[in-house]
């Protein structure tokens, strides 16, 4: 039970309510957006084994921020799947059954198996990033050859098991991928499945952003309503980062996330903890704060408490909304490191 009196608030009054979980800093794709090539090739140094949170960590972490409001977490990477099981620390978050329990993936390695391990552990929802139905745009994108195909049976293994709706994330960059958004809204369209059309954002400091690849969130609703009538929808909740449309003919409906064009920093209630257990306030923050050495320091739930209270209490990001006042010199952390 959420007690009212430990509800924190930000510097601008923003409880902190959404916990993303990355559990690797590992990827099997190279997303041109995310994780180019170039850097993050074979020298690139990850994590080390010994340095990720044990489940045992994040669990605890968990139970001690469902105290402060907590009430949806995400698990993310780097690829979340390549972690040997996940559907472990699923089933020990799960047993808080009140908590909003979701997944971000890239599709490769949900097979039925694991798909039905997933759900029996008791996952709530899941996502599933696939940025074209074309394969040589979608490689283009993924950069490692990994074709549409394996991902859509990814999306079907998952479908068979009783997830639904599956939310589809497709990022979109004007000179790659633009021509595959009519094709995949009406490939979707009676599927069941939600698809969110999400503009390309200047995260981390290696995937040489421009503004010109960005494709505004009303130009993609204009291309679609144009081919498949839309109206849009109220949003499930106060804070929901992408705006929901419908289509006229009630066959389903997609979002778009526009955290370039309409930033949504001003409700923004998630905190990001790193498969290294640093605590990061902001998708573009430099710098994370350690909790890691507490937690493995014989600190008290109390102590750990207080030290995520005073991380909330002092947060001021907006970088979304700053980006177009102020330019940011400062490194920032990728987006790998910290998920989606
Ligand atoms: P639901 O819980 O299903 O509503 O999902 P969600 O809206 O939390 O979506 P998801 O985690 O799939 O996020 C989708 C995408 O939105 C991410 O991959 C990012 O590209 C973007 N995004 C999510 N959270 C933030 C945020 O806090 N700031 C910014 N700038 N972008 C975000
Ligand atoms: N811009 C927007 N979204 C991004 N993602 C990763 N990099 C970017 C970026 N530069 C998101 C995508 C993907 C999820 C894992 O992270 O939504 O589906
Ligand atoms: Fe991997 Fe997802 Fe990043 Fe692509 S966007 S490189 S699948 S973590
Ligand atoms: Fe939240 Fe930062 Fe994203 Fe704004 S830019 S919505 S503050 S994570």
């Amino acid at each position: 039970m959420k007690n009212d009196s430990l509800i924190l608030l930000d510097q601008y009054s923003r409880p902190l309510s959404d916990l993303r979980i990355s559990i690797t800093d590992k990827c099997n794709f190279r997303c041109v957006y995310c994780m180019p090539k170039e850097i993050f090739g074979a020298g690139y140094q990850y994590l080390a084994k010994s340095d990720l949170l044990t489940y045992e960590e994040i669990v605890r972490l968990v139970s001690i921020m469902m105290n402060f409001g907590v009430t949806k977490v995400r698990i993310t990477g780097g690829e979340p799947l390549l972690r040997n099981d996940v559907d472990v620390l699923i089933s020990m978050l799960a047993k808080n059954s009140d908590l909003d329990l979701t997944l971000t993936t890239n599709g490769a390695f949900l097979t039925k198996d694991k798909s039905q391990s997933l759900m029996e552990s008791g996952l709530k929802r899941i996502t599933v990033s696939l940025d074209s139905l074309d394969d040589e745009t979608f490689n283009k994108l993924n950069d490692v050859n990994f074709s549409v195909e394996n991902v859509l049976k990814g999306i079907s293994n998952a479908s068979s098991v009783g997830f639904s709706p599956i939310k589809i994330n497709m990022v979109v960059m004007r000179s790659v991928n633009l021509s595959s958004v009519v094709p995949m809204a009406l490939y979707f369209k009676d599927k069941g499945h939600i698809v969110r059309f999400i503009e390309y954002m200047d995260v981390g400091d290696t995937n040489g952003w421009k503004l010109d690849e960005v494709v505004s969130s009303a130009e993609i609703i204009s291309l679609i309503g144009d081919q498949a009538p839309l109206e849009p929808v109220q949003p499930n909740y106060a804070g929901e980062v992408a705006k929901r449309w419908k289509y006229l003919d009630g066959s389903g409906e997609i979002g778009v996330i526009s955290s370039v064009t309409q930033p949504f920093c001003g409700n923004c209630s998630r905190l990001r903890l790193s498969a290294k257990g640093e605590l990061f306030t902001c998708l573009f923050a430099s710098s994370g704060h350690d909790i890691s050495s507490l937690l493995r320091n014989q600190a008290t739930d109390q102590d750990i408490a207080d030290c995520i209270a005073s991380i909330w209490k002092m947060r001021n990001d907006r970088y979304s909304e700053l980006r177009n006042i102020k330019s940011h010199d400062l490194d920032r952390i990728e987006m790998s490191y910290i998920g989606g």
